[in-house]
């Protein structure tokens, strides 16, 4: 599964924000056949962003008509609240904001605790070292390239140093099994740049459920990663 280059595994995981959440099952059986290598939910609570979409009732349907890994990207305050809920629904990672929760630790335990993997999410703001003391708990992190609350943003420059630094913090750290994630703006034409500063995993979008066929983006995708090997 996956996408090559460098020599390094790279994941495509389509966030269903952008979709059309009256045919969200359609939605994401094509971008699951023509490529997807996992799905990403973007959960808003109206106060951590002011936006608002959906839970694990959504999650619950979703788990049912794909073997896809899901992960909720909680832009919520008190995450605790929804865990054991996510976990019932069938998440199978969780990232939570560093700028969520003042007890980010505690809830990263608890996380891992109900069976899922943890994840954590840096707003473009928030320093790539707030990570530091909680690596062995996580197996992703995301580093925010818009600021979070809406699909359709531009990317913003000044990510590509901030994933290339926090390359080096995990590599450095001897964590080459953590995830980097970057989310917002990705599209088929900056997807090599943000490859090449580091990043593993990339959330896209309003470029995946937008106008055209998710199989040609797909394709373009293809014409920009290697196939894996
Ligand atoms: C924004 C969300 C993103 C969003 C990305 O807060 O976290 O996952 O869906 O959308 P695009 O790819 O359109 O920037
Ligand atoms: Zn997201």
């Amino acid at each position: 599964m996956g996408f090559s280059r460098n020599g390094r595994n790279l994941l495509i995981a389509p966030s269903i924000l952008s979709a059309d959440f009256l045919r969200l099952g359609e939605e994401v059986k094509s971008a699951e056949e023509a490529g997807a290598d996992l799905f990403h939910l973007d959960m808003m609570d109206g106060h951590f962003v002011p936006n608002l979409t959906f839970g694990p009732p959504v999650v619950a349907g979703l788990r049912k008509i794909t073997t896809l890994p899901l992960e909720a990207h909680l832009m919520v305050l008190h995450p605790e609240i929804y865990l054991q809920e996510l976990a019932d629904a069938g998440i199978d990672r969780v990232t939570v904001h560093v700028e969520a929760t003042t007890h980010l630790h505690f809830v990263l335990a608890r996380i891992g605790a109900l069976g899922m993997k943890a994840g954590v999410a840096l707003s473009p703001a928030t320093p790539v070292g707030t990570v530091v003391d909680i690596l062995d708990m996580i197996d992703l992190v995301l580093v925010m390239t818009v600021n979070p609350g809406f699909g359709g943003q531009s990317f913003i420059p000044h990510s590509i140093k901030k994933i290339a630094a926090m390359r080096t913090l995990l590599d450095e750290a001897g964590a080459r099994h953590i995830r980097l994630e970057v989310d917002g703006g990705i599209k088929a034409g900056n997807l090599a740049r943000v490859a090449d500063s580091g990043a593993d995993t990339f959330v896209m979008g309003s470029a995946i459920f937008g106008d055209r066929p998710c199989s040609t983006v797909f394709g373009e995708i293809r014409a920009v990663l290697a196939p894996p090997g």
